[in-house]
């Protein structure tokens, strides 16, 4: 029997209680929650009868901790490293929501104490990990099939997306910077990142220019703190093993005026792929030349498990806690993912360069792909 404590009963909260029913075939799951807002606990328990349910995690992490006991951090961001701190500090493994944490030096102290602990520390921006398509994309590239590679592009461009206006609109924690950490390259950017991360394997990332901007809309919250990004930008060299550096044109938006699109796509210096690492479609698009022509295969990758999106971020913890082969995005690579944007915040704020290595990951180093 293993025991899941969830720290925050709202939405994502309930998300991870699916998952967790899931992960009963497995094992048997003795699930605990706990949220200071009655209203938010009681649709939970509704939902979710067999939890136990406690009003202060302080409370419920306060029994002696097992071995394998794993605690998910599913609260705003401003609350993540103390819940955190808490958590690691009660004995158990912590699986932390996206953001891991408010900045760097945050996620810095956290692996210490993990490191101290024997604890693991995950981050649930592994979500769409191991997806098929994205499988398919990675053997192209491991199998030399692009050539050198020398240019990834990761652009996602929507028009009215913002989470605490057109999404979520409930949840207002996300316009406040003091709260979130940023806008969308804190909602979205740790999925980013975490993809391109797993894809490229960097030793070390420059952000070489970046910037960020706040559309405005007709209606823009007025009566509440509104100060995050909704649109950023950013150009990136990718320092890969061997002495390899890639190109990386990075965008989001989740509010412009200008065109919406995707457009992920790597190439190489004997091809090109193009995917959606997300939802909107299967397709793997390969383009490779043939006889002074492009030639293009399109292929349909559907990605065929009863874990969703959704279920991946506990479904690979609880895998790494056992000891299974996972996809868990754990420690220094967990870290290494939220300084890349912590980089990009940094370099379009203060128009230096901005270095993270994978070795020394404190270290603001210029050029040190050279
Ligand atoms: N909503 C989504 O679709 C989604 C998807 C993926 C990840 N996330 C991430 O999940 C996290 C939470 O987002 P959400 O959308 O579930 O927010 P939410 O506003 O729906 O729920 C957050 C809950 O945390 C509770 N909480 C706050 N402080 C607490 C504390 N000290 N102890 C216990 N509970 C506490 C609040 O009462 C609230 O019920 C964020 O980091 C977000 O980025 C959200």
């Amino acid at each position: 029997m293993i025991r899941i404590y969830i720290i925050g009963a709202g939405v994502i909260g309930r998300y991870h209680a699916e998952a967790v029913r899931k992960l009963s075939v497995e094992e048997p799951v003795l699930l605990k929650v706990a949220d200071p807002n009655q209203q938010t606990l009681s649709v939970f328990q509704e939902a979710f009868p067999e939890a136990e349910a406690y009003a202060d995690a302080g409370v419920m992490l306060s029994e002696a901790a097992k071995e394998d006991d794993i605690v998910i951090i599913g609260t705003p961001p401003f609350t993540h490293f103390e819940l955190s701190r808490m958590a690691l500090k009660s004995g158990r493994h912590v699986l932390c929501e996206k953001p891991l944490v408010m900045n760097g030096k945050e996620a810095e102290e956290l692996l210490e104490l993990a490191k101290r602990q024997n604890r693991m520390l995950g981050c649930c921006s592994d979500r769409f990990l191991g997806l098929s398509k994205t499988e398919e994309v990675k053997q192209l590239l491991l199998s030399q099939t692009l050539g050198n590679l020398y240019k990834v592009t990761f652009v996602y461009r929507n028009q009215r997306s913002r989470a605490g206006v057109e999404y979520q609109p409930e949840s207002k924690w996300f316009l406040d910077r003091v709260k979130s950490g940023g806008g969308i390259l804190m909602d979205w950017g740790p999925y980013d990142f975490t993809v391109l991360n797993d894809l490229l394997n960097p030793e070390a990332i420059e952000v070489v220019a970046a910037w960020t901007s706040q559309p405005v809309t007709e209606i823009d919250p007025a009566d509440i703190t509104y100060d995050v990004e909704g649109h950023v930008g950013a150009m990136l060299q990718y320092c890969l093993p061997e002495g390899k550096k890639v190109w990386v044109q990075y965008e989001r938006a989740s509010c412009t005026h200008g065109e919406p699109y995707h457009h992920v796509e790597l190439e190489g210096t004997m091809g090109a792929v193009k995917w959606s690492p997300y939802f909107e479609t299967d397709e793997v698009v390969f383009k490779q030349d043939k006889e002074g022509q492009v030639n293009t295969q399109e292929s349909l990758i559907a990605h065929n498990s009863p874990y969703t999106v959704m279920d991946h971020p506990i479904y690979y913890f609880y895998r790494k806690v056992r000891g299974l082969d996972s996809r868990a995005t754990i420690n220094e690579q967990a870290v290494f993912n939220l300084q890349c944007l912590q980089a990009i915040y940094d370099c379009a704020e203060t128009g230096l360069s901005q270095t993270v290595s994978m070795l020394s990951r404190n270290e603001l180093v210029s050029f040190p792909c050279k």
